[in-house]
């Protein structure tokens, strides 16, 4: 008769003490998504295995309007694959330049600048990060 309580206390204690941990757990660092469960989890989302990034030359991701390009061995960039020109999605990664085929401007993949016009903005800079061999957008 007399236990009853006090396991119903207990319980109460219990479920208190978690919810005053979740909620203490669980707040103000505002570290976005995927951060729940997962502490080891890289950031971002994968957009290519550092594998699909040849050396020297570079890979355009069309649904991110996204160029990645790989100047020197294991020196990753990203830049807008939006010509600055007129706003074509680039085309290829050829020859140490990022190419338009709209009206044929041709931009570093060292950094974007412009090598040949008509284009005479760089290819604005994308962040991106490499982990392991995965190359993730930010
Ligand atoms: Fe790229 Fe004109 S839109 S060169």
């Amino acid at each position: 008769m007399t236990h009853s309580p006090t396991r119903r206390t207990v319980l109460l204690c219990t479920g208190a003490a978690t919810l005053a941990v979740s909620c203490g757990g669980g707040g103000g660092d505002g570290g976005g998504a995927g951060n729940t469960g997962s502490p080891t989890a890289p950031p971002g989302r994968e957009l290519a295995p550092t594998s699909d990034i040849p050396v020297g030359g570079g890979k355009i991701f069309d649904a991110e309007k996204i160029v990645v390009t790989q100047p020197e061995k294991g020196d990753f960039k990203a830049f807008s694959a939006v010509c600055t020109h007129q706003g074509c999605i680039v085309s290829q990664v050829r020859d140490g330049t990022i190419d338009c085929a709209c009206h044929g401007s041709r931009f570093a993949i060292t950094d974007g600048a412009v090598e040949r016009g008509p284009a005479t903005k760089p290819l604005p800079e994308k962040r991106i990060t490499v982990e392991g061999n995965s190359v993730r957008l930010v």
